[in-house]
């Protein structure tokens, strides 16, 4: 049996107090098999971004227990959680966080520069490359299309070879080319390399590239499916949007 990369086990998160607070994620407990691809889709607001922040170690859950390659998150210090990240985790943000200062290649290099190891200039161009942004190394955030900067923050994030990968909706600034040629990456990663994957998005045929899909509503896990093809993904959102609020 495969060992869990990724574990959650009743994780909650709430955020503000009284009557303006919100529950982003209510008990939930998920495993992610290390070397699989696990897509997690639900409505705007049911705690996607939430849980993959909680399961990356960049936030940190009211109660419950996180853990990565074995190792509790939750009970860490701040600087130990870095470290481990740092080491082991790669995390695609929904909102790319490129610093708008610095080159493509210079925002590729940075988890190198910041972890304090040598930054080779050919695995930086390397993980340019894997996401077809050669040509654009020394371009500023400011200077590429909303797509580019996408693939700009996914090349930060392959550049440390970690782990575990979150991606959250990595290709949805992307035009659906260059979305099948990221998915395919990252299928790639995980068949070929064992990494273990688990990405936000809104795209049933985006999921159908994942292992498996993994349904929030409400900041709780409701159901899931393996191996279904997009009309089968898109069938259950269509079901999970019927839930009445
Ligand atoms: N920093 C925050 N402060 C207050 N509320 C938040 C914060 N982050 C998320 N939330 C709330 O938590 C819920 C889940 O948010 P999020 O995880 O971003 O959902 P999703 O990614 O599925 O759209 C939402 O109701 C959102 O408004
Ligand atoms: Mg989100």
């Amino acid at each position: 049996m495969r060992s869990n990369a990724i574990e959650l086990r009743g994780v909650s998160r709430t955020f503000g107090s009284g009557d303006g607070q919100v529950t982003a994620l209510d008990d939930v407990s998920l495993a992610f098999e290390q070397g699989t691809f696990t897509a997690v889709m639900g409505p705007s607001g049911s705690g996607k971004s939430t849980l993959l922040q909680c399961a990356a170690g960049l936030d940190r859950p009211a109660s419950g227990s996180v853990r990565i390659g074995g190792t509790e998150l939750t009970t860490l210090t701040e600087r130990r959680l870095t470290l481990l990240r740092r080491a082991r985790v790669g995390f695609v943000f929904q909102a790319f966080n490129l610093l708008p200062s610095l080159t493509a290649e210079q925002n590729v290099a940075l988890p190198l520069r910041l972890a304090g190891r040598r930054v080779p200039k050919s695995e930086v161009r390397a993980a340019l490359a894997r996401v077809g942004l050669t040509a654009r190394a020394r371009h500023r955030p400011g200077e590429l299309s909303g797509g580019q900067q996408q693939r700009v923050a996914l090349a930060r994030a392959l550049v440390t070879r970690p782990e575990v990968l979150f991606a959250d909706e990595p290709t949805g600034a992307l035009d659906s080319r260059t979305g099948r040629d990221v998915l395919a990456l990252l299928r790639a990663m995980v068949d070929t390399e064992g990494r273990t994957i688990a990405m936000v998005t809104h795209d049933p045929v985006a999921a159908s590239c994942a292992d498996r899909v993994v349904f929030l509503v409400d900041g709780r896990v409701h159901g899931e499916l393996t191996g279904a093809p997009a009309a089968g993904i898109a069938a259950r959102m269509t079901t999970l949007k019927a839930v009445p609020c």
